[in-house]
């Protein structure tokens, strides 16, 4: 029989789902890390990174995730160290992380680095880093330690969508002590739907009887509790996956209008490393409604051209188009910033 999916409002999800076990301790250290940077005038961004995914049994062999690497993500976090931010790093475990993502394990494995010079004095031989790779490698390592000797960079992991909803609540609660200084730039690929608890196998599900049929319930919308009530005051910044071109624009409109926030970067699942557009209402100080025209928002693409792939070029020379959206976004964040400023 069927029987509609129940769907959950926010409250009623964090009621019936579990936190993690280390949501206390994350949200005593992401406190922490905030009062220092608000106590050192710094600028706050949360990113998030990285795909959720959806456990279908509670001692869990089976669950569904998606496609993300976290490459929009870790690379973003990159350009906002860069620029001067301090960042959250929310990402998926093993997912990719700025800086060491120049050296992932598959695309640029770091052992084919090294090489092995035979000792002099009969010793121990000799690790050194290949000379066509050491100036690459020095620039990556030189921002890395600046940032960890900063103590700008925090990272936290999530796996389930239960996780992340439980973390980006908890963290933009600690962030609205910064105010306007804080951003959300939210690029996690965020499970639409989940398996609650109380209906997951105990155990791992049998096979043997023929098809599995599972139904889930929508997971709920997080953005707009998240803009009416946890971080009143954040710049957010969400983003639209689409692979069907003619809704990524009505999409991205229909959650400025639903959730109030300030923009939607679109993208397509295969231009997205070369093509964005930024969706935003045109009056930013306006209240957004459901029943505004789409007149009433501006869209600007961004574009960079298609890298050469042939192999001559070094990862590390190819231009990023992480690098302009954030440099878009700083632009528009200061404006916000000084916009408040203006008004009050
Ligand atoms: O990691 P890469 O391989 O580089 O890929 C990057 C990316 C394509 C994943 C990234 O650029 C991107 O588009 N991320 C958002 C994809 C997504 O989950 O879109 P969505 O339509 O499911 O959600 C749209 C927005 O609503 C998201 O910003 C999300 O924060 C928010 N959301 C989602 C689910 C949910 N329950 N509540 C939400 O508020």
């Amino acid at each position: 029989m069927y029987t509609e999916p129940t769907t959950f409002s926010a409250e009623a999800y964090f009621a019936s789902q579990p936190p993690p076990p280390t949501l206390q301790h994350d949200i005593e250290r992401v406190r922490e890390f905030a009062k220092r940077q608000k106590q050192e005038g710094r600028k706050v961004v949360l990113v998030t990174s990285g795909g959720t995914t959806v456990p279908l049994e509670l001692n869990v062999v089976r669950f569904l995730d998606n496609f993300s690497a976290g490459t929009r993500g870790a690379t973003s976090a990159e350009y906002f160290l860069k620029a001067g931010y301090a960042v959250i790093f929310m990402h998926r475990q093993f997912s990719l992380q700025p800086f060491s993502r120049h050296y992932s394990h598959s695309t640029n494995p770091f052992l084919d680095f090294l090489d092995i010079e035979p000792s002099k004095d009969g010793n121990t031989p000799v690790i050194s880093v290949t000379p066509s790779k050491r100036s690459d490698l020095l620039e990556v390592l030189t921002m890395y330690k600046d940032v960890h000797k900063a103590g700008t960079l925090h990272t936290l992991t999530f796996v389930t969508v239960d996780d992340y909803l439980w973390l980006l609540r908890a963290v933009s609660q600690e962030l609205s002590v910064l105010g306007r200084n804080a951003m959300f730039y939210l690029a996690a690929a965020v499970s639409d739907f989940f398996l609650p608890r109380q209906r997951m196998s105990e155990h791992k599900i049998q096979s043997g009887k023929g098809r599995l049929s599972i139904e889930m319930d929508q997971v709920p919308k997080i953005l707009k509790p998240l803009v009416d009530e946890w971080t009143k005051d954040g710049y957010i910044v969400s983003f639209k996956l689409e692979t069907d071109d003619n809704l990524l624009l009505p999409k991205a409109k229909a959650a400025l209008k639903r959730y109030g926030h300030q923009v939607v970067i679109g993208n397509d699942l295969h231009r997205r490393k070369y093509e964005v557009v930024f969706v935003s209402p045109k009056s930013p100080s306006s209240k957004t409604t459901t029943d505004q025209s789409d007149d009433e928002f501006e869209e600007y693409w961004l574009r960079i051209p298609i890298p050469d792939t042939s192999g001559n070029v070094s990862p590390h020379q190819v231009k990023e188009i992480e690098e302009d959206i954030v440099a878009e976004l700083l632009k528009r964040h200061s404006a916000w910033i000084d916009q408040a400023k203006t008004t009050s």
